[in-house]
């Protein structure tokens, strides 16, 4: 293989045409070797964070329009150009004969995706079920399990609409009662929100959903705390962990819940539709599918897979996402959010109008933050970005606090950053132009 070599990277980078120099990064070969050079990378995560050599062949893997900026990647990511690469390649192989290139060559291929997946994130294979995204292994768990009238669901007031939707209709199909409680934002105390989630139990309480990470805020909520307390009482958790995985550095085994669902389209940047359920092992038979299985399937994860004919495309380019993430670490991604994060709130927070309402404290959140204007109206701050300086935010309106929600990714540059900061600034000290 080729190896680019640091300086010859950098002379690449140092030349005028710039744009030149990341074409011919773009090139496959070089990227993948610009890439491997990145992998063998060895230092502090916070060092690596603040280290743009390592970070610019990671920018120029994408194939992002530069000409805007794009601060919702927790909406969902784009792909490396290698992911999206394998995906073409898996789908044209597909449409050659896909009864059998798609079902009986490319299909099977899956459980080496199942078997990375598990190993990465720290569970066993057996646990782990491929889904289209994290609602579809959510509403897995949330309609999984058999309730009657007058159980009742406990949940807090910001956790995901759709998921809340979803036991509005089972309150309507089968009388059960959902609860929703208020917590502080942000969340600073794990034990407050452990706390919280007791009292609010009743001897009705047969299921808890909760967020790993919220995504109005990006606060990081006592998982493990939570399960452990709740598994003392008998009460099953579902952990809705849309925006973690691959985002902060954990493993499932760390955090010993019972049933885990993520999106891997947001922070694995894996092909859209894509998603990963959990089930720890012995808990897999009492938990119905949501599309029907036959019964030789109870005790087997793949029962949640059973969703009628399905790409391989998609599932198997997970594969070369999990690669490409390993390729950074998942420790210097972490560490990279937050520097991220804290070049543009560090730099907002010295206004007085300014209100964060995302911890800056390790444990509490990492690249996805809320940020608030006094006097200045979320949807118009997030419509004037676009409209006028092409920078895309996510406006948040919650009944208790609103601003509008910034999250960038491995692919933002300091530059678009600090573009975007430097419009937030102007407009702290202007307002928006009428
Ligand atoms: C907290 C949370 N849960 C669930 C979802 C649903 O994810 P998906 O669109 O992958 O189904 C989202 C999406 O933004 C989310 O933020």
């Amino acid at each position: 293989m080729q190896m680019y070599s640091r300086r010859r990277f950098l002379g690449a980078i140092g030349r005028p045409a710039v744009a030149v120099a990341a074409m011919a990064i773009l090139n496959p070969e070089t990227m993948k070797a610009a890439l491997s050079t990145v992998a063998q990378r060895k230092g502090k995560p916070e060092d690596i964070a603040a280290d743009e050599s390592f970070w610019y062949p990671i920018q120029q893997a994408y194939t992002v329009d530069r000409s805007l900026v794009n601060l919702n990647n927790g909406g969902v990511s784009p792909s490396p150009a290698v992911v999206q690469d394998a995906m073409k390649r898996h789908l044209d192989y597909s449409h050659t004969a896909p009864v059998y290139t798609m079902w009986r060559i490319l299909e099977p291929q899956r459980e080496g995706v199942r078997k990375r997946l598990a190993r990465a994130f720290g569970c066993h294979p057996e646990e782990v079920a491929l889904t289209r995204n994290a609602s579809e292994g959510l509403e897995i768990c949330q309609l999984g399990f058999d309730l009657k009238a007058g159980d009742e669901i406990l949940t807090t007031n910001q956790d995901y609409p759709r998921m809340i939707t979803t036991f509005q209709q089972r309150e309507r199909r089968e009388g059960v009662i959902l609860k929703q409680f208020s917590i502080p934002v942000p969340a600073e105390k794990p034990q407050e929100i452990v706390d919280l989630f007791e009292q609010h139990i009743t001897a009705r309480t047969k299921v808890i959903l909760m967020c790993h990470m919220i995504n109005l805020t990006g606060q990081i909520l006592p998982v493990k705390e939570v399960v452990a307390m709740a598994r003392r009482r008998g009460i099953p958790v579902i952990v809705d962990g849309a925006h973690a995985l691959a985002h902060f550095d954990f493993s499932l085994q760390d955090l010993d819940c019972d049933y885990y669902a993520t999106s891997l389209h947001k922070w694995l940047c894996a092909p859209h539709g894509t998603g990963l359920l959990y089930v720890r092992r012995d808990k897999i038979a009492a938990l119905w599918p949501m599309m029907a299985a036959p019964d030789t399937m109870d005790d087997d994860i793949r029962k949640y897979e059973e969703i009628g004919t399905h790409p391989a495309a998609n599932y198997l380019a997970v594969a070369d996402a999990l690669t490409f993430h390993q390729g950074i670490g998942a420790a210097n991604k972490e560490a990279r959010m937050r520097y991220l994060r804290d070049r543009w709130a560090r730099r907002l927070i010295e206004h007085d109008r300014v209100t964060l309402h995302t911890s800056l404290k390790p444990p509490f959140a990492c690249g996805l933050a809320t940020v608030q204007i006094e006097g200045i109206d979320p949807e118009a701050l997030a419509d004037y970005l676009w409209q006028k300086h092409r920078i895309i935010v996510t406006p948040i309106k919650h009944p208790e606090f609103e601003g509008i929600r910034v999250t960038p990714n491995v692919y933002t540059t300091l530059e678009e950053i600090d573009r975007f900061t430097d419009q937030m600034e102007m407009i702290i000290k202007k307002g928006l132009p009428s």
